[in-house]
């Protein structure tokens, strides 16, 4: 598999990226800059705009202020992007059923998608599940299968929008090595989470989102250690945002 970031899908910038939705204001202003490497982590309490900012970076709903940018390039092709609902929804068919469709709509010619599917079904560890309905599978795997899907594009950039909601620790902990995995090879991955102890095991970068507004970003490293703004200070205390 060819997974790796061209650099001209990098960096991801908001310039002064704003979403208005009538009058009500979802994202104010974020500047922001995700460049190629470990993954980048939004963290924030419920309602801070954290999906709102996954939607907006994979171009599924437009800006209304400022502007996102690829590689200084307001028009990349989005198909170097893939995105991974917070519950994504499993086509009624096998689970190798649902990779192929994933192939077939990313264009990958008939010939290569049985080998691709099992190279991705084993890259999620889901080697042996290729006949049995995605439906009846369970919550982590359906998100295992929802994350071969996704990476059937190829994608340069990886959107998670909070991938181990409601899963236990096994299976959270199946998703994490997955992601550790992707961003190995070079993926850049873009994820939301309200598990602080998972943006500490995966962030390279981390972004605390609040009310729309973009309280702090930095590597996560310096992010914990020596937090700027009272907001992330109480944020990594695990007191509430509100
Ligand atoms: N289309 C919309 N119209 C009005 N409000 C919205 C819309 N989409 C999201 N919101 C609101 O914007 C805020 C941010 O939502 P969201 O991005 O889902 O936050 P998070 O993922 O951090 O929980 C929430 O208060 C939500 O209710
Ligand atoms: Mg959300």
């Amino acid at each position: 598999m060819s997974m790796h970031a061209p650099s001209h899908d990098l960096p991801l910038m908001f310039v002064e990226a704003g979403i208005l939705a009538g009058e009500v204001t979802i994202l104010d202003n974020i500047s922001l800059t995700l460049n190629a490497g470990a993954p980048t982590v939004l963290i924030g309490p419920n309602g801070a705009g954290k999906t709102t900012l996954l939607r907006a970076a994979m171009g599924l709903i437009p800006v209304t202020h400022g502007r996102i940018t690829w590689g200084g390039n307001e028009t990349a092709a989005p198909a170097r992007r893939a995105f991974v609902f917070q519950r994504p929804a499993m086509l009624r068919r096998s689970t190798e059923g649902n990779v192929h469709y994933a192939l077939a709509a990313a264009g990958v010619p008939h010939g290569q998608r049985y080998d691709r599917a099992a190279e991705l079904l084993t890259l999620v560890g889901l080697d042996g599940f290729g006949s049995r309905p995605a439906r009846r599978l369970s919550g982590g795997e359906q998100q295992r299968v929802a994350l071969a899907r996704a990476l059937a594009r190829d994608p340069a950039v990886l959107f998670l929008d909070e991938p181990t909601a409601s899963l236990d620790p096994h299976a959270t902990k199946a998703i994490e090595d997955i992601v550790s995995n992707v961003a190995a090879r070079g993926v850049k991955v873009v994820m939301s989470t309200h598990d602080l102890g998972q943006a500490k095991r995966l962030a390279g970068d981390l972004v605390l989102l609040h009310r729309g507004r973009l309280i702090e970003s930095g590597p996560a490293a310096q992010f914990f250690a020596d937090p700027r703004t009272e907001e992330a200070s109480k944020f990594i205390a695990g007191e509430l945002l509100i």
